[in-house]
């Protein structure tokens, strides 16, 4: 973005989570003279090591909160003169949504409505221009392709089909809503699954890495020939990037990473990534010290690949059409699924001190309550 733009005021939602961390990084490496205020709950999925490397700079602020409290959030775009707000905060585990739906329905719906009401006390209705409400969600809200269809546009009607879609697909409704009605600039934007760095252990990414490095078993729901089109988290925050500097207030844009990959192909694929990188990567324990990662507990890997019964309302395939950003903001994913797999496994492999400790006792009643009962 140009040099000359103003210095924004930010407050990020969700910033201690997967997307929101390596948003805040991102924008604080891109822009350190805007002020950032991460506001996180630090759910099991909400880490603050993510974030610790910016503790102690002076554009930077944490809050450790609920975006369901009013007053908080009142109280912090009023303290912090806040124009931005990029809302990541989110339950956004489908598999949690099928146990326990109604954590998704607080933060996804009433936590948004929240923020929405909140935002529209505070922007100053004379100057639309300097404010932005990024929501980021989700493709899912579009509902299952079947393998021939049409990849998701802009306008494809909304048909969630799992308690996470729907919430998802309510909170889009009401930023929506929020625009038409009160003339809020809002931005939505609607990606696919994204994957890389600090993605908490339970998604499918960060899951096989991590059970192939500890001898598990790699779990494949149903026959494995659901397809997700997979977005490098770097090439997602490049694009929210775009987005809200560019962004047409009131508009939809669909992110993809056009990499389209069944599951079986995806797990066969970074087994494969698993191999040729375990025994050669170095383990950094901390900045001064490095020991050589074990060798893999099983090799080749994809002998652990189990296929286990089917998530109830799988989706079969989701997959974006991003003609809309790319022909009006000038935006196209760059990584590879074979160059972000790469990254992926290797960070997996040298930040073992950043997950080890979150398969936490909790994480272990979780795994049990998904996966005892799919079969293993
Ligand atoms: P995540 O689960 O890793 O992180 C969510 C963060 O929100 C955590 O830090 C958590 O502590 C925080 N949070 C949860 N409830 C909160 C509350 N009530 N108040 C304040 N903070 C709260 O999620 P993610 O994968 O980083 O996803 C970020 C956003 O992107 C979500 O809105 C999600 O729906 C959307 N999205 C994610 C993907 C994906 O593949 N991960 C794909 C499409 C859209
Ligand atoms: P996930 O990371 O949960 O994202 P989403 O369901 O939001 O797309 O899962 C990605 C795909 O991987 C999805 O089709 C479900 C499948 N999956 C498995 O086959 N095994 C697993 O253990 C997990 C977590 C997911």
């Amino acid at each position: 973005m140009s040099d000359s733009r103003s210095p924004r005021r930010l407050l990020v939602t969700g910033g201690a989570g997967f997307i929101g961390s390596n948003f805040v990084h991102y924008w604080c490496d891109a822009y350190p003279n805007d002020r950032v205020v991460v506001l996180d709950a630090l759910t099991y999925a909400g880490n603050r090591r993510n974030l610790a490397a910016l503790d102690g700079q002076e554009n930077f602020r944490f809050v450790a909160g609920d975006i369901c409290d009013r007053s908080l959030v009142d109280q912090l775009l009023q303290a912090e003169n806040i124009d931005t707000i990029a809302h990541f905060a989110a339950e956004s585990h489908v598999d949690r949504s099928i146990i326990e739906p109604a954590a998704f329905i607080q933060t996804n719906l009433v936590g948004t409505f929240t923020l929405l009401e909140a935002f529209r006390q505070h922007w100053d209705k004379e100057r639309p221009d300097s404010y932005c409400f990024l929501h980021v969600s989700t493709d899912e809200v579009y509902g299952s392709l079947n393998p021939n269809d049409a990849a998701f546009t802009e306008t494809t009607p909304y048909a969630p089909n799992s308690p996470y879609s729907a919430s998802k697909a309510g909170s889009d409704h009401l930023v929506r809503a929020y625009y038409h009605t009160y003339g809020l600039p809002t931005l939505i934007t609607n990606c696919s699954n994204n994957y890389g760095p600090y993605q908490f252990p339970e998604k499918l990414i960060p899951l096989m890495c991590i059970n192939s490095l500890i001898g598990k078993q790699l779990p494949v729901y149903g026959d494995g020939q659901n397809v997700r089109d997979w977005l490098y988290v770097g090439d997602h925050c490049e694009a929210l990037d775009v987005v809200i500097h560019r962004g047409v207030p009131g508009e939809t844009y669909n992110i993809g990473g056009n990499n389209e990959v069944k599951n079986i192909d995806l797990v066969q694929m970074l087994c494969q990534v698993m191999d040729e990188l375990a025994p050669q990567t170095l383990c950094s324990k901390d900045d001064s010290a490095h020991e050589y990662s074990p060798q893999l507990p099983v090799r080749p890997c994809n002998k652990l690949i189990s296929f286990v019964q089917d998530r109830p309302g799988h989706d079969r395939r989701y997959a974006i059409n991003a003609t809309k950003i790319k022909t009006q903001l000038g935006w196209i994913p760059t990584v590879t699924i074979e160059k972000g797999l790469h990254r992926t496994v290797e960070w997996y492999l040298t930040h073992r001190d950043w997950w080890q400790p979150l398969l936490s006792k909790e994480y272990q009643e979780y795994y049990r309550q998904v996966y005892v009962q799919k079969g293993i």
